[in-house]
C-alpha cells in the first residue's frame, strides 16, 4: 500500500477526463486521491460532472466543490475511475474492501470506459487472496451465507470462509450505504470468476458481489516513480 503509487496511478488517470464529460467517481484511498486531483482541475477552469459511487465519495466532493449530478438525472457516463482490491491479467478485479462494490459495479456498467487504477500491491495472477464481499439483504443472511458457501464450493472454491462484516468495534454488522450487511468470502483463489459469478446470482438474498468481469478495460498500475498504462 503506498501512496505515492496510488497518486502516479490517480494522475495518469486525468489524461482520460474531457472537459464536459459525465465521470463516474469511485470509491476508497485511491479513488479519493483522483477525486482531490479532479478538483484541482475543476478550480482551473475543466467542466466536468461527477457520480459518485459512495456516500464518503459524494461527502469528499461537495467538500472539493466538484459538481455532482444524481445519477438518476444522468443520461450517459463517458468514463468511471475506481480503485480496486485485486487485479488479475485478465482484467477482472475484487471490488467491494469498503463495502461500495454494489453502486461502483452500477455506475461502472453503465460509463462507456472504466478506468482502474491500483497500486502494485493490488496485481495477483489469480483472483481470492482478498476476501470476496458479498452484500446481501439483512434478511435471512444466514441462510443466504451457507448457499454462498454451498455455491462457492460448486464453482471451484476449495475451503470459503464465509463472515458477517462488522463495524471497527466489532459488534454492531457493517451496513452498507444502501442498508444491507456484507458477507467476506475468505477463498484462498478463484480459479473461476464466471462460475462464481453465475453461482452467486442465483441465490435468493445477494444484492450484488465483488467480481468485476468484463468491466475494466484500462488499468493503470501506479508504481515508485511513474504510473504503467495498461489498456485490453
Ligand atoms: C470500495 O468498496 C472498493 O471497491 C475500493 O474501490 C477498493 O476497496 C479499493 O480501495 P483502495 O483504493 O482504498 O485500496
Amino acid at each position: 500500500m503506498s501512496d505515492r503509487q496510488k497518486t502516479h496511478a490517480a494522475a495518469a488517470a486525468l489524461d482520460y477526463i474531457e472537459d464536459g464529460m459525465t465521470i463516474g467517481l469511485g470509491s476508497g484511498s485511491t479513488a479519493e486521491i483522483f477525486v482531490r486531483l479532479l478538483a484541482e482541475r475543476v478550480q482551473d477552469g475543466l467542466s466536468i460532472k461527477g457520480v459518485p459511487t459512495s456516500e464518503q465519495t459524494a461527502d469528499l466532493a461537495r467538500e472539493l466543490g466538484v459538481p455532482l449530478v444524481d445519477v438518476d438525472h444522468v443520461d450517459h457516463i463517458a468514463v468511471t475511475v475506481d480503485g480496486a482490491d485485486e487485479v488479475d491479467g485478465r482484467f477482472q478485479l475484487i471490488k467491494g474492501g469498503g463495502g461500495r462494490h454494489l453502486r461502483e459495479k452500477i455506475i461502472a456498467q453503465a460509463s462507456d470506459l472504466m478506468v482502474v487504477i491500483v497500486d502494485e500491491g493490488k496485481l495477483v495472477d489469480t483472483l481470492g487472496k482478498f476476501p470476496l464481499p458479498v452484500e446481501v439483504d439483512t434478511f435471512g443472511f444466514s441462510i443466504a451465507a451457507k448457499q454462498i458457501f454451498d455455491g462457492l464450493r460448486s464453482a471451484g472454491v476449495k475451503q470459503p470462509d464465509v463472515h458477517l462484516r462488522r463495524k471497527g468495534d466489532g459488534l454492531a454488522p457493517f451496513i452498507t450505504d444502501g442498508g444491507n450487511y456484507i458477507l467476506d468470502c475468505a477463498c484462498e483463489a478463484i480459479p473461476d470468476a464466471r462460475a462464481v459469478d453465475q453461482a452467486l446470482k442465483a441465490i435468493p438474498g445477494v444484492v450484488e458481489h465483488g467480481l468485476f468481469i468484463n468491466l475494466a478495460r484500462v488499468v493503470i498500475v501506479g508504481e515508485d516513480n511513474q504510473a504503467r498504462v495498461m489498456e485490453l
